[in-house]
């Protein structure tokens, strides 16, 4: 459709003529936040070195620049007459074709926004066709984990080798009985950012007639995520941990569990005729695409940053993404073995793939004291706690299956010998001076011990 303002929707933009360009360089993307001065317990204050990008990511500036471009034309969407109604649906709608692009969709897919994962692998377990069993490893972060449980669900052993996930994955689907199954697995672990073997488990799934749903909400962010190559089937993940932080999320992949059952949300949106019944009651037909289990106003803004933020990661390479983070990551990893009380956790060993996440914790420290202790004296911000991954915790720090330890415990009251751990994560806009700091500083702090 043409537009006669003179907004022109990213997708016609040039990166040259872009205040920030994402391409070329070695050094890390510009985010938002980038300068922000925090204040040290010490006296003085320290540019803020934000290292828990695995919970939240900054805004790309780029994401930030396109959604200020288009704030000024924002309107409603599917529901307005007005031009910048028409304008706003148009760009709903090419978002969704540009984050369809991103994921490698297949002919069919569907791409339906949510506010984030947690919300997207609920709203697949919504729609399990009934009987279907799903196959989920202890490891999976919650949003992964529990979604599935009005259904039959088969929990896996962690495993401690990504052949072990296969092996282990093969004979369970092997033992199950017949009808609908469903295996969910995590790309990159929230905790120790090691990377699963997503193509082998989606095989390994199909070689047994289940389906495969990829948990991306931290692999998205650091490699790219492509259904046609990893044969998953569907894929979920966060606008706001890829650095696109408006409240959306996707489901993308297989329409017809989505197209078969009924809607996630029941409202306007979703429904495109309803009536009045004879004898008293209201019939509906739902809507068949994406509008299906999208009832309520969409959330534009947080799709056209999701869409925004998939342009300018493309732009900026995976690749070179990719190498700039290991770099970062070896030298952290090299900076944490210096420090005879640091332990770092992993399930696949020092040589696993993985991403720049990564969880440890220090003898003669409570972790949550250790991440004060960071921000207090450093200006550091990571996080400590389980990670809301409690049984893989508990199967990495080597505690029983119902050790305590809580998500969300005060930080001012950690209590003695308390699960848990510190976790750093960073990633496309992470200064080299961030990583080096934090070794530093945890380096500084093991010799000096929590007491002193
Ligand atoms: C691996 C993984 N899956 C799912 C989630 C849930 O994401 P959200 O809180 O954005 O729904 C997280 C969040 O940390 C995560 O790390």
């Amino acid at each position: 459709m043409p537009f006669s303002t003179s907004f022109a929707p990213i997708s016609h933009r040039t990166s040259a003529s872009d205040p920030v360009s994402c391409t070329g360089g070695d050094g890390p993307l510009p985010v938002l936040g980038r300068d922000v001065r925090v204040p040290l317990a010490t006296g003085g204050e320290v540019t803020y070195a934000a290292l828990d990008y695995a919970a939240s990511a900054p805004a790309l500036q780029r994401v930030w620049d396109d959604v200020a471009a288009y704030a000024p034309y924002y309107g409603s969407v599917h529901r307005g007459a007005g031009h910048l109604s028409q304008l706003s649906t148009e760009l709903f709608e090419q978002s969704r074709a540009a984050v369809a692009e991103f994921l490698g969709c297949r002919e069919g897919d569907q791409v339906v926004f949510t506010r984030a994962t947690t919300d997207s692998l609920n709203l697949l377990a919504s729609v399990l066709p009934r009987g279907t069993r799903v196959f989920v490893f202890e490891t999976e972060h919650h949003a992964s984990l529990l979604p599935w449980r009005g259904h039959e669900v088969t929990y896996l052993d962690a495993p401690r080798t990504p052949q072990q996930a296969v092996a282990t994955l093969e004979s369970a689907l092997h033992a199950a009985p017949r009808g609908p199954k469903l295996v969910c697995v995590t790309g990159a672990s929230n905790v120790t950012g090691e990377i699963w073997p997503v193509r082998e488990l989606a095989r390994a799934a199909h070689r047994h007639g289940a389906r495969l749903v990829l948990d991306a909400a931290q692999l998205a962010p650091h490699r790219p995520v492509d259904l046609r190559e990893l044969d998953a089937d569907w894929v979920a993940l966060s606008g706001h941990k890829l650095y696109a932080p408006f409240g959306a999320g996707v489901l993308a992949g297989r329409a017809d569990w989505l197209t078969g059952a009924e809607p996630y949300l029941a409202g306007g949106g979703a429904s495109r005729r309803v009536v009045r019944r004879p004898d008293g009651g209201v019939d509906v037909e739902w809507h068949t695409g994406t509008a299906r289990h999208e009832a309520g106003s969409p959330n534009v803004i947080g799709a056209y940053a999701l869409a925004a933020a998939c342009r300018a990661l493309s732009e900026a390479g995976f690749a070179r993404l990719a190498a700039r983070e290991e770099r970062l990551l070896a030298r952290l990893r090299a900076g944490l073995a210096e420090v005879p009380q640091a332990r770092v956790l992993s399930l696949f060993g020092a040589d696993a793939d993985r991403v720049g996440v990564l969880s440890f914790v220090v003898e003669g420290w409570d972790s949550s004291r250790l991440a004060a202790a960071l921000a207090d004296s450093y200006g550091i911000g990571v996080r400590d706690g389980l990670f809301c991954a409690h049984p893989l915790l508990r199967v990495l720090l080597g505690a029983d299956a119902d050790a305590s330890g809580e998500c969300g415990a005060p930080q001012d009251a950690p209590r003695e010998g308390a699960l848990d751990a510190v976790r750093v994560s960073f990633g496309a806009g992470t200064p080299d001076e961030h990583v080096d700091r934090l070794v530093t500083a945890v380096q500084a702090l093991a010799r000096r011990g929590e007491r002193g």
